[in-house]
């Protein structure tokens, strides 16, 4: 995602609005559904979406300090109590949800990573499933969506063995709750979108 450096953004100023910045197991709502974005950009879905749904606790993750600063931005500018930001590489997921489960992760346009050698960088790569599924609650959903078809195809089938796959569209509808990518992409062709569902069965053990 494109975001220049922005000279007054540092590390101290998103901590001082409540950012998370550290490695450490988030405190997060017992008593509600959680749902966490992974590479959220600059945030316009997770906000929108945490604005129309104030009974539901969303984080939203992003490795990028120029970058999250704008989803701060949104924050604050909404006034949403029931978003937490965390500044934070996905690889450490389960440090940052060490002894609580969650009920959905959304994936927006991550990066596609054309080159074989480079797959395993993707969001959906099955390292990084095996690890989604440690903080996902028995019930939960893993959303997928993108403009990049071969990614899409890849992450059927790296998807497919761990989780049931009961919504998959070649040509998403627009809606309310759409990324800054969603929005350039549009214009360009068709939206791809997949929705699993955990297991019933145990699928951490594969
Ligand atoms: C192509 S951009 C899409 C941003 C946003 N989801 C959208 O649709 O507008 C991918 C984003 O994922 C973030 N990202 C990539 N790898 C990540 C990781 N391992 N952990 C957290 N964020 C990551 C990047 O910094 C970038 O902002």
């Amino acid at each position: 995602m494109r975001q220049k450096r922005l000279k007054y953004v540092n590390i101290e100023l998103l901590e001082e609005h409540g950012v998370i910045t550290k490695v450490e197991a988030l405190k997060i709502p017992k008593d509600k559904k959680v749902y966490l974005e992974i590479g959220c950009g600059k945030g316009q879905f997770i906000t929108s979406i945490a604005k129309n749904h104030p009974d539901v606790f969303f984080i939203a993750m992003e490795v990028n300090l120029y970058v999250i600063y704008r989803v701060l931005e949104k924050k604050l500018d909404m006034q949403l109590d029931n978003l937490m930001i965390v500044l934070a590489d996905a690889k450490y997921l389960e440090t940052y949800f060490k002894d609580q489960k969650i009920d959905g992760i959304y994936l927006n346009f991550s990066d596609p990573w054309p080159k074989g050698k480079h797959h395993k960088r993707r969001l959906t790569y099955p390292s990084f499933l095996k690890l989604y599924l440690k903080l996902l609650k028995s019930n939960a959903f893993l959303q997928f969506r993108t403009d990049h078809l071969d990614l899409f195809t890849d992450s059927l089938s790296y998807i497919e063995p761990y989780f049931d796959l009961n919504e998959v569209t070649y040509d998403l509808e627009r809606s309310d709750y759409m990324t800054e990518y969603e929005i350039k992409k549009r214009a360009l062709g068709p939206i791809y979108q997949l929705k699993g569902m955990v297991k019933d069965d145990d699928p951490k053990n594969i």
